[in-house]
């Protein structure tokens, strides 16, 4: 059986610690929303006389900074879904991955290949699992993974497991900025944030709730924020500089999602988008500060500059034969 998901990558519009847990995790409150930048997945799955697993990625640049093996997260999530079924299964799976979500950037691209993943070998078995049950089985996988099953726009407590949607009609428009050479690991970041002794002011959560819910764009545009920015802004200042110059650009607001490095910029349509990618993608002292020989060779852009805007799904099957 062949089936096809898409997976789209997340923006924490607002992301607040309020701490350290006994199990290691921290609390947090964030209202998730889902973008249209998304990676394509497409999944065989055959019975078969013994168990084999195997993955491959069409784009050899990516091949060297993503796993392939037992440790991907599309891996971890059909191991945990095998793990949940009574009677022992020997399937034969091939997983091909057509990855545009740029990686270690804040943007749950593997939590969303994994939200996808659970989506297909559910769909092989019938549908076995309910919606709420494989966003359960997610939370096992990661933090993020039951978000990029329901996506849309959600609020998210715990450890960003616990879910509530959020019925806004504001539709935005994102440019999604990401240095090239510029990665953050989550949970160093946290320890980042921990060992800091910034306190970042970080928006109430609930005004932007308020904000979504009313569809009010200038107060949705105030308060929006993120509790790793101001750490990760002084561990990379040059970050820093990208977001201001991206205001100075006319985007309407800037944060950075999740754990980082990835900024989203807010503008007023696509064209304006269109106009700022130009202006970042053709500054050469951009070029000077972010290029790197391995960047320059491959002759990419330094920065990695998508548009993007709002869609109210999470991962979901597109195709099956
Ligand atoms: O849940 P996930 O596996 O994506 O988290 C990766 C790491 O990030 C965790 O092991 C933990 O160190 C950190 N984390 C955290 N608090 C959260 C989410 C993640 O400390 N709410």
């Amino acid at each position: 059986m062949q089936i096809r998901v898409k997976t789209p990558a997340k923006l924490n519009l607002s992301f607040k610690i309020l701490g350290l847990r006994d199990d290691g995790y921290h609390d947090v409150e964030t209202v998730f929303q889902s973008i249209s930048l998304e990676d394509e997945v497409l999944f065989n799955i055959e019975k078969s006389s013994g168990a084999s697993f195997e993955m491959t990625c069409d784009n050899p640049a990516l091949r060297k900074l993503m796993p392939l093996d037992q440790s991907n997260l599309i891996a971890k999530a059909i191991s945990a879904y095998l793990g949940k079924m009574k009677e022992s299964q020997n399937l034969q799976i091939k997983v091909q991955i057509d990855k545009r979500i740029p990686i270690g950037a804040g943007l749950a691209g593997g939590s969303s290949n994994a939200a996808g993943a659970l989506l297909a070998i559910n769909r092989f078995f019938n549908d076995r699992l309910s919606e709420k049950e494989l966003i359960e089985l997610g939370a096992s996988i990661g933090s993020d993974v039951p978000f990029c099953i329901k996506g849309g726009t959600c609020i998210g407590r715990g450890r960003g497991e616990i879910l509530e949607r959020i019925d806004t009609s504001l539709l935005l428009n994102y440019c999604i900025v990401k240095p090239r050479k510029l990665s953050v690991s989550t949970p160093l970041a946290f320890k980042m944030f921990d060992e800091s002794n910034l306190k970042p002011d970080v928006p109430a959560m609930e005004n932007l709730v308020e904000a979504l819910k009313n569809g009010d764009l200038e107060s949705t545009l105030a308060q929006l924020g993120n509790s790793f920015q101001d750490v990760i802004f002084k561990a990379h200042p040059e970050l820093d500089a990208l977001s201001k110059q991206l205001i100075e650009l006319g985007a309407w607001n800037c944060k950075m999602t999740g754990s980082g490095p990835t900024l989203f910029a807010i503008v007023a349509g696509r064209e304006q988008g269109h106009r700022i990618r130009r202006h970042i993608l053709n500054d050469e002292d951009i070029g000077f500060v972010y290029g790197t020989e391995e960047i320059i060779l491959e002759a990419l852009p330094p920065i990695d500059f998508r548009l993007a805007e709002t869609v109210n799904h999470g991962a979901r099957i597109v195709s099956m034969e």
